[in-house]
């Protein structure tokens, strides 16, 4: 459980989160904290499984029996509903199998794989990519053309319950790693989408590691940690997206020389679009976990140093000191403030990436800086988008007298008030990162030694 004041503010934090959620929700995806009522997205009692292992984290045992109950009782994947491969791997496939790894407790396994074995499908097309949609019910594939990211991030999550049961599982996603590994890149850097008839890169594509593209890098070094740091090709290929990303992508702003990571509409496109992701903040935390992980070519830490500045100023600038969904950033000489907001993209959906960077540059640096940037970024989430019942994304980080959004991401409690706990945690065997290593959901798997 917590031990200090601020691990107790977070905690209660994700309490009203959770209170909301039950009064209103129990059961479905997630709680509309605005009209108290609820929304089914692929019917799988979301916010449930993407829980469960923070309330276990934080010591609430009450709700995480609570949640652990309904699984068992009433988790079914037999639902006539589309889900998104990608999204329901990285929230329930790896809700679960954190779970189960932190508790032992052998029902999350048996569901775990009640799901995998409906999304099997997925790895039967023509191609080497995976399915973008299936139907859980009936196991109707779609293959479409599929995001980068979408298909390099599902290797953590079925390579751990491969581990735990058969290896067919494992096996799936290391074909579509494999594939991945073998197309050309530009210096490391891949193309967004890839073609669902061929398999290969859609050449027009954008390039960045922002949506679409973002945690195709993380697994990379992610995968190679859980395999005990024995495949070189996965470290190799993220050593060369990393050198390919400071040739074409890194730029600072000015008056201050920020460093941002901004986007290219096409891989050989000469002109960087001035602007960063909120999603791209996750770069500055894979980098620190690198770096602590013993991959560092010798810059890499004080990139991840000057990128989470950047973040954390994305948020500090604002009138609600919360980061917009994306900021652009100056680089004329003669400007005079180093970020805009645009309206349609000066929205907030209490994402993690930030704090998330925030706490691995803490657990690297141990520097307390990091600690009271978090915290400011905590207070600011608390003013600005805890209502009555629950949190709520807020339609603009520029007017402090801000319309709210009626949905409360699970993803707030599956990662953001997750990474904020394991922040301010002074004891550092709670989830070491040489033992556990996070899926992109903030779910912690455990790391083998092959
Ligand atoms: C399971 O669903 C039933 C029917 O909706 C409900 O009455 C019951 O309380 C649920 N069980 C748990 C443990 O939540």
């Amino acid at each position: 459980g917590p031990q200090n004041e601020q691990q107790r503010a977070v905690v209660e934090a994700f309490q009203h989160a959770w209170s909301a959620y039950c009064k209103y929700a129990w059961g479905h995806d997630e709680l509309k904290p605005i009209s108290h009522g609820w929304q089914e997205w692929m019917g799988v009692g979301l916010t449930i499984v993407d829980s469960l292992d923070t309330m276990w984290i934080m010591g609430l045992k009450d709700e995480f029996r609570a949640g652990r109950d309904w699984v068992a009782a009433n988790l079914t994947f037999d639902k006539d509903s589309e889900a998104q491969l990608f999204e329901i791997v990285i929230r329930e496939l790896g809700g679960l199998m954190s779970a189960y790894h932190l508790t032992q407790d052998k029902i999350f396994l048996l569901k775990a794989v009640k799901l995998a074995d409906r999304l099997m499908p997925c790895f039967g097309g023509n191609t080497a990519i995976p399915c973008r949609m299936v139907n859980l019910r009936t196991g109707r594939t779609h293959f479409q053309d599929i995001s980068t990211a979408e298909s390099g991030t599902l290797q953590l999550e079925f390579r751990s319950l491969g581990r735990a049961t058969d290896d067919k599982y494992e096996k799936a996603v290391e074909a579509v790693s494999d594939h991945l590994h073998r197309l050309k890149k530009t210096d490391g850097l891949v193309p967004t989408f890839l073609s669902g008839t061929s398999g290969q890169f859609r050449s027009s594509s954008t390039v960045s590691f922002g949506a679409s593209a973002d945690s195709y890098y993380e697994y990379l070094i992610k995968q190679w940690i859980q395999t005990g740091k024995k495949n070189v090709w996965m470290r190799d290929d993220y050593l060369e997206s990393i050198e390919g990303m400071k040739k074409h992508l890194l730029k600072h702003t000015k008056p201050s020389n920020l460093a941002f990571v901004g986007s290219m509409f096409s891989p050989n496109a000469r002109s960087v679009r001035n602007e960063m992701e909120h999603l791209t903040c996750f770069l500055p935390g894979t980098l620190a976990l690198g770096h602590m992980a013993g991959v560092d070519p010798g810059d890499h830490l004080e990139l991840a140093k000057q990128l989470t500045k950047t973040c954390y100023e994305m948020y500090r600038r604002m009138p609600t000191g919360l980061s917009p969904e994306v900021a652009q950033m100056n680089t004329d000489p003669h400007a005079t403030e180093d970020l805009r907001v645009l309206h349609g993209t000066d929205y907030n959906l209490q994402r993690p990436e930030t704090v998330e960077s925030i706490f691995y540059l803490y657990r690297a640096t141990k520097d307390p800086m990091y600690r009271d940037w978090g915290w400011k970024i905590f207070e600011a989430f608390e003013k600005y988008t805890r209502v009555e019942e629950g949190y709520a994304s807020i339609d603009s980080v520029q007017r402090t007298a801000t319309g709210y959004r009626d949905k409360m991401e699970t993803f707030y409690l599956a990662e953001t008030l997750k990474y904020l706990y394991l922040l301010f945690s002074d004891d550092d065997n709670l989830l070491p990162l040489d033992k556990w290593v996070f899926n992109t959901e903030a779910h912690p798997l455990p790391v083998y030694s092959r």
